[in-house]
């Protein structure tokens, strides 16, 4: 099966809701300078929840092909959970996709696998896309447990969900020594881990799960590095960071297929 190539950008706690329509607007005119073409590569922004509801307005008063994505829900569906937001507020903004337990979440915010587990079955339940976050600390990774430890995480976070539920959502490898370091993980680094959770897959659910399911790398993703990443097998996208609120940076990375090989 064809998987259709995410490319997302996490703007984190970054831009208030003016530099997010700004940016918006850049990357919109861009992309549309260069023909881009959204259905054979998906592109996703994930602004604070402040600015979701300027940036939805803008997408769909301007028909723009961008997807809009929140960073985080809550876990539970509805009621007297101070400062928290839910995922039928967020279906109801037209959001697609939302961040579930990234690395700045579990760290920060103690979310651990049963967190994320309950974010991610919320996500599903209104109909949003979960962006399922995993990797590892570098402790995990100079022992050697990267693989076991990521393949750990993600099944824990998908446990309890139906094989076509698990096809429609996505998972985003992202090495927590990788994130906003400027240290990359290899592209062979990164196909080794995507292709472990894919083959994880295919074992917990079964194969047609496993080769639909759109899996992402995340880590200081560059315009530079981009289109080596994209030409591993098992690697669907790209989760981008601080290279996602330049609007010439992130255009050039969602056109890696225009890079020279
Ligand atoms: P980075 O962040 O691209 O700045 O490394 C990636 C992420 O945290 O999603």
């Amino acid at each position: 099966m064809a998987r259709t190539p995410l490319i997302a950008g996490n703007w984190k706690m970054v831009l208030d809701h003016q530099q997010g329509t700004l940016l918006v607007q850049k990357l919109d005119w861009t992309l549309r300078d260069a023909r881009h073409d959204y259905s054979a590569v998906e592109v996703a922004v994930l602004p604070s929840h402040t600015s979701l509801r300027t940036v939805q307005t803008l997408i769909e008063g301007d028909k723009l092909s961008l997807k809009l994505g929140a960073q985080d829900l809550s876990a539970h569906t509805s009621g007297a959970y101070t400062g928290e937001v839910s995922g039928a507020q967020l279906a109801k903004l037209g959001v697609s996709y939302v961040a579930v337990g990234h690395s700045e979440r579990r760290q920060y915010h103690g979310e651990n696998d049963e967190v994320v587990r309950a974010k991610a079955a919320k996500a599903v339940e209104h109909g949003l896309v979960p962006i399922v976050c995993v990797g590892e600390p570098l402790e995990v990774r100079k022992a050697g447990e990267h693989v076991g430890h990521t393949v750990a995480q993600a099944l824990a976070a998908l446990e309890g969900l139906q094989p076509a539920q698990v096809a429609a959502l996505v998972l985003a490898y992202e090495p927590v020594w990788a994130i906003g370091t400027g240290e990359v993980a290899t592209p062979e680094d990164a196909q080794e881990v995507c292709g472990a959770l894919r083959a994880a897959i295919a074992d917990r659910f079964d194969a047609a799960t496993a080769d639909a399911v759109r899996i992402l790398y995340g880590g200081s993703v560059k315009p530079a590095n981009i289109a080596s990443i994209m030409r591993q097998g098992d690697v669907d996208g790209a989760l981008v960071g601080g290279a996602s609120t330049d609007a010439g940076d992130f255009a050039a990375i969602v056109r890696y297929r225009d890079h020279p090989a």
